[in-house]
């Protein structure tokens, strides 16, 4: 029997198959009692486990205190504005201004709204296109969707990309992008030409900013080749527009640094935030810019008009107040830099599966990685759909872990920062197993 929920990212004709009914640290348990070990942390969001207690006592207080205000026209609380404080504290970005919102869509979209704001502000609004990255993931809002470039939330939906301005350039994986014979220096200098090429055409002046996630989630975990975004940035630089790093996977601890941007040395002008911003126990998303581009906006507001953008739960009380004690337990439990630690053994481990007959590439950083499965693992060519990767994942699932299949037949692993070197060692044993199970399914 299927309830009457539409369930987002399926098939129409799906039937009901986890129910989660509860969770203790880092498994899940589902409604027949079996554990799960949470290698996805849900949706690359729940950092801190699925009970930290800390976090709950933190809503709880919150909601006795007051559940509900606004923050429309300068309204305020307390949370709201030492979340924003301590955000702007933490980010590489000189004089952090931060909006909020409920989640990683909103984020990107507010951030599409702040550049026409800004460069309507400036006297610039010709500067209004965003080039984004093929596979890239930015979120489903009508907006963000026109951001990302992987067809399954395009198609179907007639989204106006042509309309908000959004430019498409080259997808930085070196495994899959590379022409033969190609070295990873010569796929640099080529995609980042052809970014240069786009910018020609387009016109710099037509063009506010370039989008990227540092290192990528559902396109497959991209980690882009040594050089890429030292390139990428200068010419950036040279054509005036700018970088906005969406760190909704990235933020927080999960690349092995505070954020992807540290990881991979990019220095953002702007940048967007959602789940381990409170390690999902809540949503929220912060939408961040640097503070001379709000100084901007200050005087020519008179003439332009209220920035008419606000979300009825832009800095919830709630989320806040959960958001800042995540932020609290990061700090106060080195959690950064514990996690760097536990994921650098998490990416040793799964390297173990790189002579896998099946395994065509093993990449990541920190706590985020995938596990990519070919169909030859000589060429690397890929399976012609996604069912290979559905079966591994399910086969991960039989043997009590969840992972995900992402970018057709990539295995990705993206568990809770609080994972021990135990539990690592069991996510390892857990896919080993699905994996032997996904090579037997596929020799038939
Ligand atoms: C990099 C990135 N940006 C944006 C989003 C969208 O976030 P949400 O699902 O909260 O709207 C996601 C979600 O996975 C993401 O991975």
């Amino acid at each position: 029997m299927m309830s009457q929920m539409i369930y987002p990212t399926t098939n129409f004709a799906s039937v009901e198959t986890l129910n989660i009914v509860r969770g203790d640290g880092v498994y899940v348990y589902d409604n027949q009692g079996k554990q799960y070990l949470e290698g996805m942390s849900g949706l690359w969001c729940a950092s801190l486990g699925f009970n930290n207690a800390e976090l709950i006592e933190a809503a709880k207080n919150q909601m006795e205190t007051i559940a509900y205000a606004h923050m429309f026209g300068g309204k305020t609380h307390e949370p709201g504005m030492k979340l924003a404080d301590k955000l702007s504290s933490m980010v590489p970005v000189d004089n952090a201004r931060v909006f909020m919102g409920s989640s990683g869509s909103d984020a990107n979209d507010t951030q599409i709204k702040l550049l026409r704001y800004y460069f309507a502000a400036i006297g610039k609004p010709e500067k209004r296109k965003i080039i984004a990255r093929e596979r890239s993931y930015h979120g489903v809002t009508v907006g963000a969707a026109c951001l990302t470039g992987l067809p399954i939330n395009q198609t179907n939906f007639d989204l106006p990309i042509e309309a908000l301005g959004v430019l498409r350039t080259d997808a930085p994986h070196y495994y899959r992008g590379k022409k033969d014979g190609e070295t990873e220096a010569q796929f640099v200098d080529r995609i980042v030409g052809n970014l240069a090429d786009l910018i020609e055409r387009e016109g710099a002046h037509t063009i506010a900013a370039f989008i990227a996630e540092p290192i990528t989630g559902a396109s497959g975990v991209i980690v882009p080749p040594v050089g890429y975004y030292d390139k990428v940035q200068a010419l950036l630089k040279q054509n005036d527009i700018l970088f906005i790093a969406d760190e909704v996977i990235t933020g927080f601890g999960r690349t092995g640094n505070d954020f992807g941007v540290t990881t991979m040395g990019i220095k953002p002008d702007m940048m967007s935030f959602a789940k381990q911003l409170s390690s999902a126990y809540v949503p929220i998303s912060a939408s961040v810019i640097r503070g001379d581009m709000y100084d901007a906006m200050v005087e020519p507001c008179s003439k332009l008009g209220v920035f008419g953008h606000g979300y009825t739960y832009s800095g919830h009380p709630v989320a806040c107040a959960v958001a800042l004690k995540t932020l609290e337990i990061y700090e106060r439990d080195n959690m950064f830099a514990k996690a760097a630690e536990t994921g650098a053994y998490l990416q040793s481990r799964l390297q173990e599966f790189a002579d896998h007959p099946l395994v065509g590439e093993v990449r990541g950083a920190g706590m985020i990685a995938a596990v990519e499965l070919v169909a030859n693992k000589e060429t690397g060519e890929a399976f012609k759909d996604g069912k290979v990767g559905y079966f591994a994942a399910n086969a991960c699932q039989e043997h009590g872990l969840i992972s995900r299949p992402v970018a057709g037949s990539s295995l990705a692993l993206c568990p809770p920062l609080i994972t021990t070197k135990a539990q690592i060692d069991e996510i390892v044993e857990k896919m080993g197993k699905a994996l032997n199970d996904t090579l037997a399914f596929v020799k038939g």
